[in-house]
């Protein structure tokens, strides 16, 4: 990964037309079983993060127009437990993109199936994917068009994720480096 902010502005890249978040914004919808349970009889998740790497897929593939696939995956919250039986919505979007990557924002909603009350959030994510060539080697992604104010909102937080997961790791990297040279051995 290349440890400097390299963003190209969206608008000195103008031979890749831009797309609007609409245009891929996904929600993928599924029914709870036994089969997805903890020991704890509540809903595992693992199942609940394999459903927001899906949907996440799905926007980056719709977004990018082709193969893209999952760098990270940061800032999983789970709030409430999903339970055996609950309609489960994971709601997805391009929140930002840079050359090749993109951030996707995800959130998760329960519709409890034994209540009428509106979905509850259960869960939210950022996942940052890489648009791929055939050869799986990065390519360049059309730069989001943020519609909404809450789109404008989300395009300038994930400015600010992706500002600090270079920042960590390069910060890390640097530790590394310097434990190495002071004879340190893990
Ligand atoms: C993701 C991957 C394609 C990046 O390849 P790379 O040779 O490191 O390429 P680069 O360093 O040029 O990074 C490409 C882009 O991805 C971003 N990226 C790479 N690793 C990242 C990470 N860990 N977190 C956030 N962004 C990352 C870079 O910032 C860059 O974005 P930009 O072009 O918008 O600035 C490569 O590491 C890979 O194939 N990983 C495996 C992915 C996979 O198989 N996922 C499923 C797991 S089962």
């Amino acid at each position: 990964m290349t440890d400097q902010v390299t963003d190209t502005d969206p608008a000195m890249e103008p031979d890749i037309p831009g797309k609007p978040t609409s245009a891929s914004r996904t929600t993928l919808s599924h029914i709870m079983t036994h089969n997805d349970t903890n020991l704890l009889g509540t809903v595992h998740g693992g199942v609940i993060m394999k459903l927001v790497d899906d949907a996440a897929g799905a926007v980056a593939g719709r977004h990018s127009g082709g193969p893209a696939v999952t760098a990270s995956m940061d800032e999983m919250v789970f709030l409430e437990p999903v339970r055996v039986g609950d309609l489960v919505h994971v709601k997805a979007q391009v929140n930002w993109t840079g050359r090749t990557s993109m951030e996707i924002g995800v959130r998760v909603l329960a519709e409890r199936w034994n209540e009428s009350d509106p979905a509850t959030q259960v869960g939210s994510a950022y996942l940052v994917f890489t648009g791929v060539d055939a050869d799986g080697k990065p390519r360049r992604v059309p730069p989001v068009i943020p519609e909404t104010e809450r789109d404008r909102r989300r395009y300038q937080e994930a400015q600010i994720r992706r500002t600090h997961r270079l920042a960590r790791r390069r910060a890390i990297r640097e530790l590394r480096e310097k434990r190495a040279a002071e004879g340190f051995e893990d």
